[in-house]
């Protein structure tokens, strides 16, 4: 698979770029800032590959994407193998004296042309990576925890219900807003209707359905509330069954879609249910339709709530007017980074209009503002401040 192809490809392209050998010629052919570009494009790169790998299957843009990837990340490790080699032999030749670097100054490989002609070779293949890297942007892809990286990509996306309010600013609107539509809809209600927060990774979907899951009014308004977090990981089994366990359990050893189908209609029908399907990505309308048709079961008043980031997804899916989540106002942005990057005893002044500054470059994504105030909770220098608000991040 390309994704791991490419995970593995970066991990050994940044252990061969901290490489003695590598960094001696990088020194000596003025190549140091080039090869540190390349650390720093597999860094970044290997933050969004989690997010990619799950993508992929349903994006064939993603799919080549992740595949010139793999060849330029080839290129790459080619290219530091022959850097290495050519270190190797320098060192060797070193050791043999003089009069052998002489003999090899005349011999058929010219030192100075082959130092020439990777130089070159080096820049393309940064040149060449620097695009292809900034390509990612437009996939919007989510920046995962560099540590589990690789192996756990489906269970990190997983959600629960569960949330910690204290920690969360701001989409007090937007909350009371969804509520009131849903708990103050008249008699007239349809036995399912569908509701979908939509908007870019990490603004916040997941963060603002456990709010309403949780509310005492939506508690008291629902008989029975059920969160399945639905992902790429999705089949219709795998959501039925889901959906079955959390009404009391049973149906997990069972295959039979049609099985499952009756057993969820006998555990749904004649209660009012709310089914938050979290994190969903399928487009396929007419898997939609037959879902909907089965949950047609519950008493009136029963909902579907789905999160996506897909507006089409969203469009497609929901019977009331799709909520679009904006992002974190400036004040809540900084509330929240203020929590994550500093202990609350002590803030820091010197610090507070940098980290004000980083802040604004978040955009009022809480993702990223929660992330880069972690950061900075290890960073009590101001110099280490001032490189993050100027750094690209
Ligand atoms: N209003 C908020 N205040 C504090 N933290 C927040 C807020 N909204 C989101 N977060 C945090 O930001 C992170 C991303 O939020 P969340 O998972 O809800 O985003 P999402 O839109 O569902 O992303 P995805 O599209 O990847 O599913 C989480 O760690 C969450 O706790
Ligand atoms: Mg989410």
């Amino acid at each position: 698979m390309a994704d791991a192809l490419v995970s593995a490809l970066a991990k050994t392209v940044v252990g061969n770029l901290n490489s003695v050998v590598v960094q001696e010629i990088g020194l000596a052919w003025g190549l140091t800032d080039e090869l540190n570009n390349f650390e720093s494009i597999f860094t970044s790169i290997q933050l969004v590959l989690q997010d990619a790998e799950l993508k992929q299957r349903k994006s064939e843009a993603i799919q080549n994407w992740l595949r010139k990837l793999k060849n330029a990340a080839y290129d790459a490790e080619n290219v530091l193998d022959e850097i290495s080699t050519e270190g190797l032999r320098r060192r060797a030749n070193f050791e043999r004296g003089m009069q052998h670097q002489l003999k090899s100054f005349i011999s058929s490989r010219n030192p100075l042309l082959f130092r020439s002609k990777m130089v070159h070779k080096v820049k393309n293949i940064r040149e060449k990576l620097d695009s292809i890297a900034k390509e990612r942007f437009q996939f919007h892809l989510s920046e995962g925890v560099v540590e589990n990286r690789f192996g756990e990509t489906l269970e990190s996306r997983q959600t629960t219900s569960l949330v910690e309010e204290s920690e969360i600013y701001g989409r007090k609107e937007g909350k009371e807003m969804i509520i009131e539509e849903i708990v103050g809809s008249g008699p007239e209600q349809d036995d399912l209707s569908v509701y979908a927060i939509w908007g870019m990774g990490g603004l916040g979907k997941t963060t603002l359905a456990q709010l309403i899951y949780n509310d005492a009014r939506i508690e008291k308004h629902f008989e029975l509330r059920i969160w399945v977090c639905v992902s790429d990981d999705f089949s219709i089994q795998r959501l039925f069954s889901a959906i079955i366990q959390s009404t009391g359990g049973g149906g997990s050893d069972i295959s039979e879609l049609d099985t499952l189908q009756c057993l969820l209609r006998e555990k749904l029908r004649g209660r009012k249910f709310l089914l938050v399907l979290d994190d969903v990505w399928n487009e396929d309308h007419n898997m939609w339709d037959g879902l909907k048709q089965v949950l047609r079961c519950g008493s009136k008043g029963s909902m579907l709530m789905v999160t996506t980031r897909i507006e089409k997804v969203a469009i497609m899916m929901a019977t009331i007017a799709p909520y679009n989540i904006g992002n974190l106002s400036e004040n809540d942005s900084w509330s929240l980074f203020k929590q994550r990057a500093f202990t609350t005893e002590e803030v820091n002044e010197s610090l507070v209009a940098i980290g004000k500054a980083i802040v604004k470059k978040c955009g009022g994504v809480p993702l990223a503002i929660k992330a880069l105030g972690s950061l900075m909770r290890f960073k009590s220098h101001e110099s280490e401040w001032l490189a993050i608000k100027e750094s690209e991040i």
